[in-house]
């Protein structure tokens, strides 16, 4: 996507180095961070530099190259890589390609191998714009959770994509923005990719959207995925599963849009999809500029209290309307029908 004229990939491998946009500091800053080696790429990763199930993909199948290109112990690596953040299919799918490419092929077939799982996740997330924009009529108006715009990928996005698709058809779609606590991917990351792509929208708090749907204001709701469960279960962001009971009450049809590289075949249910806890930090404070621009954090919770931070939530397939792939839009329980050649 452009970011004041100038394309960008969320994550990119530059020699040895891996790039990322730094993700912590959107919207308010826009500045490229570097990880000189696979430990540093797993600290961005841990720390959210890089977020969302595609991007953390592509940085960690590039964390794995430059295990290779360094001469790292590889089995040691991919232990590290994959316990930087365990909910997103898309992290193991590439660290496990990256990982063979290399044990075969040495440090070259590691990176063009990390450099083609980048590059398929920017055409898979293509083919989601296409089939999703189909699904959206003129002038809709459409919810979405956290952030699955083109920072969660390498480009494009899932659930934004088909936004992203519809404007440029012209249907003028509207999208209201889950502010997404703990962290505020939706207020801060989806809010700042609608108004840099000029698609009108509004950031509604977390618990204003039931009430929106209730009032006829919302067609329908795409959400992203972290992973899908063969039978259609799908984890994402803390707070979908609470707007899927409202849509189904409300009748607004809910979607989940995602790669297959998010699905995974070996996991029967939702119940085995692992749950990331996150840092009651996240939870007993926040952080923002103040009126001079100096960023602070404050505590916005009783000083004696501590938090619980689950950072995604389980949707049942049942709760889904369909799953937007890259090879078209299944129903939930069909979902093994995307992986099959
Ligand atoms: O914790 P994050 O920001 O990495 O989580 C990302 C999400 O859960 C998003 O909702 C997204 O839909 C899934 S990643 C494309």
């Amino acid at each position: 996507m452009l970011v004041s004229g100038i394309h960008y990939r969320t994550v990119w491998l530059a020699g040895e180095t891996v790039k990322m946009i730094e993700q912590n500091q959107l919207p308010f800053s826009f500045q490229i961070h570097d990880c000189p080696d696979y430990r540093a790429t797993c600290g961005a990763i841990q720390t959210m530099v890089v977020r969302g199930a595609g991007a953390i993909g592509s940085a960690a199948g590039y964390a794995m190259a430059q295990a290779f290109l360094a001469g790292d112990d590889a089995a040691l690596a991919k232990t590290a890589i994959e316990a930087t953040r365990p909910t997103a299919r898309n992290l193991f799918y590439a660290v496990e390609r990256v990982f063979a490419a290399g044990l075969a092929g040495g440090a070259g077939l590691a990176v063009a191998e990390a450099e083609k799982i980048a590059d398929e996740d920017c055409a898979a997330c293509q083919a989601i714009g296409e089939y999703g924009a189909a699904l959206l009529p003129e002038n809709c108006r459409l919810a979405t959770h956290c952030n699955a715009g083109w920072l969660a990928f390498t480009d494009y996005g899932s659930a934004l994509a088909p936004v992203y698709v519809a404007a440029r058809q012209g249907k003028n779609p509207f999208v209201y923005a889950d502010e997404t606590r703990p962290r505020g991917q939706g207020a801060r990351l989806t809010a700042w990719e609608l108004y840099g792509e000029g698609i009108a929208h509004a950031i509604i708090a977390d618990n204003a959207c039931a009430f929106l749907m209730a009032r006829g204001q919302i067609d329908l709701m795409i959400v992203g995925a972290d992973r899908v469960a063969a039978n259609g279960d799908a984890a994402n962001k803390i707070g979908t599963l609470e707007k899927a009971l409202a849509a189904r009450y409300f009748g607004v049809p809910f979607y989940v849009a995602a790669p297959t590289s998010t699905v995974d075949a070996a996991c029967p249910s939702g119940d085995a999809i692992p749950i990331e806890e996150r840092d009651p930090v996240e939870v007993l404070y926040q952080s923002g500029p103040d009126e001079n621009g100096v960023m602070r954090t404050i505590r916005v919770a009783s000083p004696s209290s501590t938090a619980s931070n689950p950072a995604f939530d389980v949707t049942p397939a049942a709760l889904i309307t369909g799953i937007i792939t890259e090879k078209g839009i299944f129903k939930p329980e069909n979902i093994g029908q995307a992986l099959l050649p």
